[in-house]
């Protein structure tokens, strides 16, 4: 299937690693051109090289989701530098933690408002055709270890992106979200799990009925879809990619 992506700008927050970087190389690949962030500047050099050597033209720069006034004015200089922008995945997260309300809060404000500054900003430059994914979690649908901020935030997500895509739906962008599963990526989250809390690794991938965690590959096959004009007619959906994961009944 041709997924009908090349030429098309697209902004990813945190894809130097794990499920960002492995959609920027699955949008690059689709001849996709590229903005992105992370904190890590030799991660962000590493990632911009291997990406124009896709024949793509990329722009990447070290930022810091928290920081608003950073965050926005590397927004507006990737649009700058893409000449416009037709995509959006806001991917970066403060991750799971149970450190009380200062948890809460850099979770609400790195997934909650990381995601609706980016939307506010991007989506009126957006034209026809314009897409954004929003990056959840099953955390967010399915009871997830224990009652926690990245859960109910990712929760949240899931809710403003349904809105956003019904405000929108008039001027062609749509709006849609991935729900991953736990997913696998070398010194990631679960490589860490499965080092220091072996019994919960074991524990969840016993859940899922395909025998073994996603691949980041895998989510963001689903992300290049949803954000494609392939997927023209889809919006304020919740893909979830999990292999079995969730045992809810989705009607
Ligand atoms: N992995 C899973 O099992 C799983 C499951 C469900 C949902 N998800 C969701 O998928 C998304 C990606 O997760 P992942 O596991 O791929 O994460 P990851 O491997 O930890 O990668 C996170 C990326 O974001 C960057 N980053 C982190 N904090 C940042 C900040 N404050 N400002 C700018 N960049 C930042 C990181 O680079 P620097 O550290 O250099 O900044 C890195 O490029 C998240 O929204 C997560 O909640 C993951």
């Amino acid at each position: 299937m041709d997924l009908q992506l090349s030429g098309k700008r697209a902004i990813i927050t945190g894809a130097t690693k794990g499920i960002g970087k492995a959609i920027a190389q699955t949008l690059a690949q689709e001849g996709v051109d590229i903005a992105l962030c992370a904190r890590n500047l030799d991660e962000v050099e590493t990632t911009i090289a291997g990406l124009k050597q896709l024949g793509i033209n990329a722009y990447g720069e070290v930022v810091d989701i928290q920081n608003k006034q950073a965050y926005e004015s590397w927004l507006a200089k990737s649009v700058e530098q893409l000449g416009g922008i037709d995509l959006f995945v806001p991917n970066v997260s403060a991750g799971g933690g149970m450190d009380g309300e200062e948890n809460w809060q850099r979770c609400f404000e790195i997934d909650m408002l990381g995601t609706v500054r980016g939307c506010e900003i991007l989506l009126p430059l957006m034209k026809d055709g314009g897409a954004i994914c929003l990056i959840s979690s099953t955390a967010a649908v399915e009871n997830f270890i224990a009652p926690q901020a990245y859960n109910s935030i990712k929760a949240g997500l899931i809710n403003y992106a349904k809105h956003l895509s019904q405000l929108h739906a008039p001027r062609k962008i749509r709006v849609n979200t991935v729900s991953p599963g736990p997913v696998f990526i070398e010194e990631g989250a679960w490589d860490q799990i499965k080092e220091h809390m072996p019994e919960l690794y074991d524990t969840t991938v016993g859940q899922i009925p395909m025998g073994r965690m996603a691949s980041a590959e895998e989510i963001a096959n689903g992300v290049a879809f949803l954000l494609s004009p392939a997927a023209g007619f889809i919006t304020g959906a919740n893909l979830r990619i999990d292999g079995g994961f969730t045992k809810g009944i989705q009607y």
